[in-house]
């Protein structure tokens, strides 16, 4: 997804926002720009395809100047190319923008009917045509006046050699940080890219514009009036958000899982450890709502399939789970007795925050499960409950699930006390989720084992995954982490439809992963398994250590510590990551950042 980066104060402006693209590649993108101001003069490169054309681009021919703004973009209107790359320049204006302006089509036929012409195919040179063409005395009265005519999602940041120490941004329902800096002006859409300079922000609001000079920041709302907003310090250091000697991010990110178990639990169990202590306010929400609508994107989905049964098992409550692409267009019958569970990693995805807007539209309170500390989903939410997990930069999302399904377990167990759940229940569960961590550990000491049996699938063209009750949300993570950065065709199905169409597939090209740990469904499974060796299946099994059944019909199996079966998702998923990181590794592809996806999918 697009990133913004701009900096203003310090010589050779270009090399420090190129630094900032590089911590926001993460995000995914197809092109990248940067412009400068220097001597009344604007200078700009823009490059198709990853940073390092850019990088080259500026060895050959350096931007000069101490201001500059940056962006990496993902195509949304007009394929990836140079001429639709970000900065667009028009006249003595300069611009980046992230977000997608609706009423482009409108706008455009109005500045046609102007006689002017366009470079691009992007709704992106609509706003820098506006801007060059609005009459006004500063900038930021120009883009102000601007904005006021434009109707959609954007973050911007302007340059003219007119204002040449001025950066003006501004933002509606795309994010944008301010740092805090002495010295500097620097401003960008993700904290990464401000921590090698400042950990002290503000975060820009909707509806907001910020006038960025060297150490100074003035913040207003669109029609003017003054904003005063408090400055936060973000405990992320810059060495974090770096992979940290691992080979990629999705590595780092898998084996940092059972410190960022121990983040998501810190300050929720009793001093006893034997409860779970979440605010009130938050499991009053749940406890008093007849019945609770899940909705999330992806792997968060997955995480909410997780969530549902673990609600309808603790907490007794009729819980449904929905994607948001297709809950925001439905008509559901919600209203304040309904809570709405959005669940996000990032807090930024374009459909969730709709879905979450129009539950709120019809009165039903919103609590959510986010990680990005003030992101637009957590500011939209009536109450959130922070995973913790600390940035996760591999697209691949890892970590953020597993801490989704912890704060899942943290809700059902809290609410499941004031509905009925037994203290010894509750006790059972909460030493099992402490226990968890070093499982985990364990698990993960298992890599050399899951490298072998890599080996053996990466000449694969596809998979099946399979699993029942806690098994079958895993089934669905296992098989889209393989897919997504091994592109292996990979299916997540419920074990117990195979016969209803997927057993079509069985044969000994295609391997079978099965979770077959124990739990009330380990004999079905063993069913299933048994179904798919008849066919001369190759089948993988995620077993519980000790299981001697299943080891007899599976080509492979990978042994994971015996927990209470509603932690299945936990343990049968972390083996399932590394599963398919190394297929991925093996076959040699972008692991960070795999083909056509983007970390944060802020547009629909
Ligand atoms: C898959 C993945 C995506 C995200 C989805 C939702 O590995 O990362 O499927 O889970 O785009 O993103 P968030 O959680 O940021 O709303």
């Amino acid at each position: 997804m697009c990133g913004i980066v701009g900096l203003v104060g310090q010589a050779n402006a270009a090399e420090h926002v190129l630094e900032g693209l590089k911590r926001l590649e993460y995000r995914g993108y197809d092109s990248a720009g940067i412009a400068t101001l220097d001597h009344g003069r604007i200078h700009l490169h823009r490059k198709r395809g990853k940073l390092q054309g850019l990088v080259d681009l500026l060895r050959e021919q350096p931007l000069p100047g101490s201001i500059a703004i940056g962006h990496t973009r993902w195509a949304t209107h007009g394929r990836p190319s140079d001429e639709n790359a970000h900065p667009h320049r028009v006249d003595d204006i300069v611009l980046v923008h992230n977000g997608i302006i609706e009423n482009y089509l409108e706008l455009r036929s109005e500045l046609t009917a102007l006689g002017r012409k366009f470079e691009s195919e992007t709704d992106t040179e609509i706003i820098a045509h506006l801007i060059a063409t609005t009459p006004a005395k500063s900038l930021v009265e120009r883009v102000r006046a601007t904005l006021l005519r434009v109707q959609g999602a954007y973050a911007i940041a302007v340059l003219s050699p007119s204002e040449p120490d001025t950066i003006v941004v501004a933002k509606n329902a795309s994010p944008l940080v301010l740092g805090i800096s002495e010295t500097l002006g620097i401003v960008a859409s993700d904290i990464p890219a401000l921590l090698p300079y400042t950990r002290t922000v503000k975060i820009l609001e909707e509806g907001e514009l910020a006038v960025i000079r060297p150490g100074s920041i003035v913040i207003t709302k669109l029609d003017g009036a003054p904003v005063e907003r408090a400055a936060r310090v973000i405990d992320w250091s810059p060495v974090m958000a770096e992979k940290g000697g691992h080979k990629h991010f999705m590595h780092k990110e898998v084996f940092e899982q059972p410190r960022s178990v121990v983040d998501t639990l810190r300050g929720r169990l009793s001093a006893r450890g034997d409860d779970v202590e979440l605010p009130d306010t938050v499991v009053d929400m749940v406890a008093r709502a007849s019945r609770v609508m899940i909705t999330a994107c992806g792997t968060s989905y997955h995480a909410g399939l997780v969530g549902r049964l673990a609600i309808e098992e603790l907490a007794r409550l009729s819980c449904e789970v929905e994607l948001a692409s297709e809950l925001r267009y439905r008509h559901p019958l919600m209203g304040p007795e309904t809570l709405t569970l959005a669940v996000s990693q990032s807090g930024e995805t374009a459909d969730t925050l709709a879905a979450l807007k129009e539950a709120r539209h019809s009165q039903s309170p919103v609590l959510s499960i986010v990680n990005v500390l003030d992101s637009s989903i957590a500011r939209d939410s009536n109450q959130v409950l922070y995973t913790h997990a600390g940035p996760e930069i591999g697209v691949a999302s890892t970590k953020a699930f597993i801490t989704q399904v912890i704060a899942f377990y943290l809700l059902a167990i809290g609410a499941g006390r004031r509905r009925g759940l037994s203290e010894a229940r509750a006790r059972e569960l909460v030493r099992g989720l402490r226990e968890l961590p070093l499982t985990i550990e364990e698990i993960l000491h298992q890599e050399p084992r899951i490298i072998e049996i890599a080996a053996s699938l990466k000449a694969a063209r596809s998979a099946l995954y399979l699993g029942r009750g806690y098994g079958y949300p895993v089934a669905l993570e296992g098989a889209l982490k393989l897919k997504e950065i091994s592109y292996i065709h990979a299916e997540g199905y419920a074990a117990g439809e195979m016969k209803h169409g997927p057993i079509a597939l069985i044969e000994p090209s295609v391997p079978v992963v099965v979770i077959a740990t124990q739990g009330p469904l380990y004999d079905k499974v063993i069913g299933n398994v048994q179904e798919v060796r008849a066919r001369e299946g190759k089948v993988i099994a995620v077993v519980t250590q000790g299981d001697r059944r299943i080891r007899e019909m599976a080509d492979h199996v990978i042994e994971v510590p015996a927990v209470d079966p509603i932690f299945t998702p936990i343990v049968a998923t972390v083996p399932l990551q590394l599963l398919a990181y190394h297929v991925a590794d093996q076959r040699g592809t972008d692991i960070d950042q795999p083909r056509n996806l983007a970390k944060s999918v802020t547009v629909e």
